[in-house]
């Protein structure tokens, strides 16, 4: 059970202040009724709440997959730059955000959601789940790239080291540009650019393709998202437990 004015304010329909106005303007029904008292107890899934005659559902948790585009920035708000939130046009609701975050200029699996814990596990240093990156890569990546990032790489600067756990790398085409996947488990600041750069070697482009059992769905094309699907929410929750 929940306070109509929370369930309205958290569906997006305004400010908790704005909602309060609108039930008290006597815009809100509750089933046949209309109610003009905020403090009323709702049942989330029995009671049908309207807004001007528009049903508005209520959505505790939701689950988007977005194939991040280059170019926008992976936070909830942002003065100047669009945001990942901002790409999910049918979000209902506002406490939304970017499971992990990707760098401004890579592509790929992004999870977004409002569930905090679900968040708060995947991204546990803990747990190490694996996140796949494809990779273009300027310069030939070797074999012994393969056995160091294996190995583990210090990314650190001279004043400091800072070593990675083990990474599976697997060479796609080795050439002047070479085309890679990367599994790491850990998300460090730009680690997957960064254990480039420590075997002499730049990223040009990356996109991430696997984030523990959530694979990008190949139909997604940047800047596009849809809704989880049943199996695959229950998959991440399941691996998550
Ligand atoms: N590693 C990077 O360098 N950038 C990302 O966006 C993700 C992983």
């Amino acid at each position: 059970m929940i306070r109509l004015d929370k369930y309205l304010a958290d569906m997006g329909t305004g400010t908790r202040q704005e909602v309060k106005k609108y039930i008290r303007k006597g815009l809100v029904r509750v089933n046949q009724e209309t109610v003009r008292t905020p403090e009323m107890k709702i049942c989330e899934e029995k009671d049908e709440v309207f807004l001007e005659g528009q049903r508005i559902a209520y959505a505790s948790c939701e689950y988007y997959m977005l194939n991040k585009p280059a170019g926008v920035v992976s936070a909830t708000e942002d003065k100047r730059e669009t945001t990942v939130i901002d790409l999910i046009r049918d979000r209902k609701r506002k406490d939304l955000f970017p499971v992990g975050r990707l760098d401004k200029d890579t592509e790929g699996l992004l999870l977004i959601t409002n569930d905090g814990q679900l968040a708060h596990r995947l991204l546990s240093p803990k747990r190490h789940v694996d996140k796949t990156y494809y990779a273009k890569v300027s310069g030939c990546v070797t074999r012994e790239d393969v056995l160091l990032f294996a190995r583990g790489l210090d990314i650190g600067t001279d004043e400091r080291e800072e070593w990675t756990m083990p990474g599976e790398l697997e060479i796609l085409r080795s050439g002047s540009e070479s085309e890679i996947l990367l599994t790491i488990q850990e998300g460090k600041y730009h680690q997957v650019k960064r254990m480039f750069q420590a075997v002499g070697k730049e990223v040009v482009y990356l996109r991430r393709e696997r984030m523990g059992a959530l694979v990008l769905d190949k139909e997604l094309k940047p800047g596009e998202y849809r809704p989880l699907t049943k199996k695959e929410l229950e998959n991440v929750k399941n691996e998550d437990a």
